[in-house]
Order: C-alpha cells, then sequence, then structure tokens
C-alpha cells in the first residue's frame, strides 16, 4: 500500500495548473457510447476514476484511445452490449451513468450497482429511477444489478426531482437526449459539470436547453454523431490548492479556471483573510497573516460545494477563533474529523454539524484517508503541520487529483508518495 509522507511547515509559492473536472469527465465518458461515430474528448483528468471508466468501456467493447496527453478518443459504433456488470463497475460511483446512456442508446440497461466514496451515510439512487420511469422504462434492481427496460421506446415527460441531485440530472438528460420528443427536468442540479454534460451533448447533436439552470428542456433527436470536446477545469481541484495555501501560507497562482466558478469558494477564503485576485482565466490566493474564523454550510451550486467541505475544515482548523461548518448535502461527510485530532485539531461533530476551535498549530501524525474529500483534507492539514505526517489509503486521493504530489512538491512542499516496503531513506518521489 502507497502512501504520502509529508514533511509540513513549508507555505506554498509559485503556480499550479488545474487539470479537467473529474466529475464531468465520469459523464462524459459513459455519455459517449450514445453517440454513433467516433469523440475526441481533450482535458481528460488521468485521475483513476477516469481510468477505470476508459475500461469499462473497452470491456464493453468500445475503442478507447489515449492520442495525446490528456485527450481520448472514444469509438463506440461497434457497441452491441447493454449490460455492465463486472466488478469494475461496482468500484466507481459514476458507473451509474451508464443506466441513462445504455437507455438512451438500446432502450434497455443492466448495470452493477455502483460503490464509489463512502461517506458513512446512504447514496440513493431513486431520483434517477423516478426519472427513468418517467421516461417509459421499467425499472427495477436484481441481485445488485440495476435493470432497466423500455422496449417500447423512450418518451419525454416533465420530471420534478424531490432532491437537485447532480447524478439524477445528468442521468435522466442522457436518456431523454434519444427519447421521442420532449423532456422537462425541473429542480434539476445547476453544478458546472451539468452545464459541461449538455454542452458535450448539445456539441454531438443533442437539443438541449436551460442547463446551469433549475429547469433544463431536452428535445430528443433520433441520433447523435462524433465531434470534438474539451472538458471544463476542475472546481474542487483548484479550491483545493487555494484552501492549501489557506493553511499552509504563500502564494500561489491557480491557472486556468473558470473564475465564476470559483466564487463561491473565494467568497469564503476572503472572509477567513486570504486575498485573492483574479487574473482573466487565473486565481491568485494569498496568505501573509492569521486566518479567522468563518461559518459555513454547504449547499447545492452556487452555493459552497460540499466537496470543498473537509478541505476548507482542514484549513479552519488553524484559523483564529471558534468556526462552524454545516453539511447540508450528504448525511455525514465527517469522518476525516478523527484524523485532524490526531494532528491536534479541535473539532466536535454533532450530527451534520462540526464546530472547529482553531489551534496555534498542527502537529505531523500518521493518518489514514476514509475518501476523495478526506483526503485531500489531510494533504492539505499535513502541508501546514509541524512535522510529519504519514497518509494511508491514498487510493481514494488520486480517484480525483491529477498528479497531486507533483503539483505540490513544484509549490515547494516537501511530499513524496512511497511504497510501504520503502524506509523513509528510500522513499522515492512520484
Ligand atoms: N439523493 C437522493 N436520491 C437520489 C440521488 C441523490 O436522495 O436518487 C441525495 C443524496 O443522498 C445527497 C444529495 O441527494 O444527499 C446529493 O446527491 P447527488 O446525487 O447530487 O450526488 P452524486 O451525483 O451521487 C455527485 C458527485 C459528488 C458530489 C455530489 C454533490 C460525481 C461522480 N459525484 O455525486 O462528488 O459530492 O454530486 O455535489 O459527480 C466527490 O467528487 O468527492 C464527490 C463525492
Amino acid at each position: 500500500m502507497d502512501k504520502f509522507v509529508i514533511h509540513g511547515g513549508k507555505p506554498l509559492f509559485g503556480e499550479v495548473p488545474v487539470s479537467g473536472a473529474k466529475n464531468a469527465a465520469v459523464a462524459i465518458i459513459p455519455a459517449a457510447i450514445m453517440v454513433n461515430g467516433v469523440c475526441r474528448i481533450e482535458n481528460i483528468p488521468m485521475v483513476s476514476d477516469v481510468l477505470i471508466q476508459m475500461e469499462i468501456l473497452r470491456e464493453l467493447g468500445c475503442g478507447v484511445r489515449v492520442i495525446a496527453p490528456n485527450t481520448i478518443e472514444i469509438d463506440s459504433r461497434g457497441l452491441k452490449s447493454s449490460v455492465a456488470t463486472s466488478d469494475l463497475n461496482r468500484r466507481m460511483r459514476a458507473s451509474y451513468y451508464l443506466i441513462g446512456a445504455f437507455l438512451g442508446r438500446f432502450h434497455r440497461a443492466e448495470v452493477a450497482m455502483p460503490g464509489g466514496c463512502n461517506f458513512g451515510g446512504v447514496r440513493p439512487i431513486d431520483q434517477h429511477m423516478k426519472g427513468f420511469e418517467a421516461l417509459g422504462a421499467k425499472m427495477d434492481i436484481r441481485n445488485g444489478i440495476v435493470c432497466a427496460d423500455a422496449s417500447q421506446g423512450l418518451t419525454g415527460a416533465n420530471v420534478y426531482l424531490d432532491v437537485a441531485s447532480v447524478g439524477a440530472t445528468m442521468n435522466i438528460m442522457l436518456a431523454a437526449c434519444l427519447a421521442e420528443g420532449q423532456t422537462v427536468i425541473e429542480n434539476a442540479a445547476k453544478e458546472p459539470h451539468i452545464v459541461d454534460l449538455a454542452n458535450f451533448l448539445n456539441s454531438m447533436g443533442a437539443d438541449i436547453m436551460g442547463a446551469g439552470t433549475d429547469v433544463i428542456k431536452i428535445r430528443g433527436v433520433k441520433a447523435l454523431q462524433g465531434g470534438f470536446y474539451s472538458i471544463i477545469p476542475d472546481q474542487i481541484e483548484a479550491g483545493t490548492y487555494m484552501a492549501a495555501v489557506a493553511a499552509a501560507g504563500g502564494s500561489v497562482l491557480v491557472k486556468g479556471i473558470i473564475p465564476k466558478h470559483m466564487d463561491c469558494i473565494t467568497a469564503k477564503l476572503e472572509e477567513m483573510g486570504c486575498e485573492i485576485s483574479e487574473e482573466e482565466d487565473n486565481i491568485r490566493v494569498t496568505r501573509s497573516g492569521p486566518t479567522h474564523k468563518i461559518q459555513v454550510k454547504t449547499m447545492y451550486y452556487p452555493g459552497f460545494p460540499t466537496d470543498m467541505q473537509p478541505q476548507l475544515a482542514a484549513a479552519l482548523c488553524l484559523a483564529q477563533g471558534t468556526s462552524v461548518v454545516t453539511e447540508g448535502v450528504w448525511e455525514n461527510r465527517f469522518r476525516y474529523s478523527d484524523e485532524l485530532r490526531r494532528m491536534g485539531a479541535r473539532i466536535q461533530v454533532d450530527g451534520k454539524v462540526a464546530v472547529i476551535e482553531g489551534v496555534e498549530k498542527l502537529t505531523g501524525a500518521p493518518v489514514r484517508a476514509s475518501d476523495l474529500r478526506a483526503g485531500a483534507a489531510l494533504v492539505i492539514a499535513g502541508l501546514a503541520a509541524e512535522g510529519v505526517t504519514e497518509i494511508e489509503e491514498i487510493g481514494y486521493i488520486e480517484r480525483g487529483y491529477e498528479d497531486i504530489v507533483e503539483k505540490l512538491r513544484r509549490l515547494g512542499a516537501d511530499i513524496t508518495r512511497v511504497t510501504v516496503a520503502d524506509t523513509p531513506a528510500m522513499a522515492k518521489a512520484n
């Protein structure tokens, strides 16, 4: 088992490039199976979740080639199967997008129930099922497999989501693209990756309007054709590096972002006392003095993203005063707090609320990531802490952060990726 070893306490300086958005890529790759042609997709983040998705498509019989760094081509013309039940599908949450994509293309689907990051709470898919049923599919779950049958065809319908679910919005959008007539999704999610998926589908010939608002209208088309697309930058990856500066200090230019996507994160870091300036598609974050307590509640976009909650909480461990962090999206997303406590953080969690009393310093400790963003929070804490932090279960972190070790090293961080068999003296930089 590999781990990250961080000698903390060094401020970060320099520039960091932002990769393509992981949560857009994991929807756009399965969407490519609905396209009757070749899709060239640029700005693909080469993280393990994306590599698994590419492998799933290959298992299904699609041609998937990496033709340049971060650029892939997917050829789904030869695809015959609408069954994705291998173990790979269980390894990631986003495999559920195959249900919508198969339904659109074949009017049937059998997909293993998704796995993915475990925050310790329930991750239901009832809203996806409700949407597919509205379009005319019979839905069933048998032996851990989601079975969908729309042999009579898919017909556009009005779907009101009880929760503004990202996954359900995208999944219903996929199936509706190739349905007969118009589908309207109300109370749709508005996250940037929803807009990105809609833009991808539209560039392949779909007719989707309103993505990015809470009402999305999809007029079904007969077929989608191949084309080119470039994925948006990752809002959460960018925010993670910004939170790292808030915790460890320094001044970093985060390069290649969409400034509007960063507003919800920027606002909170400024409230903490960081200086932030936008320069076209870059954003500079500087922390020269102490940071201060804030209150934050995670919400659907354009609110503060739940996927930034652990990283911000890590930075708040070192802010002056007592901060209150409320999780408004997931049942339970504070499992990382036990690990931060090992490093000297003062965090009390009660249900969906964490109360963080800022301390003067954190100290390095052996800790374990429990999910992707929890792992990112531990990296941030390790960068800011005095002494050595060793993070286990880094596989979670590598699901969503491309080249994190190399990117941080270029900012002056002392972080290495080592295998457990290595002694510290033999530690290899990665
Ligand atoms: N929900 C339902 N029923 C459903 C679907 C969701 O009740 O059918 C509830 C969930 O229990 C949760 C809320 O709705 O309380 C939001 O869930 P959503 O469906 O929006 O989440 P998701 O699509 O499963 C994606 C991201 C997550 C991110 C959430 C919220 C992907 C692959 N995952 O998950 O990203 O936290 O949206 O923004 O896009 C991450 O990147 O670390 C990550 C976990």
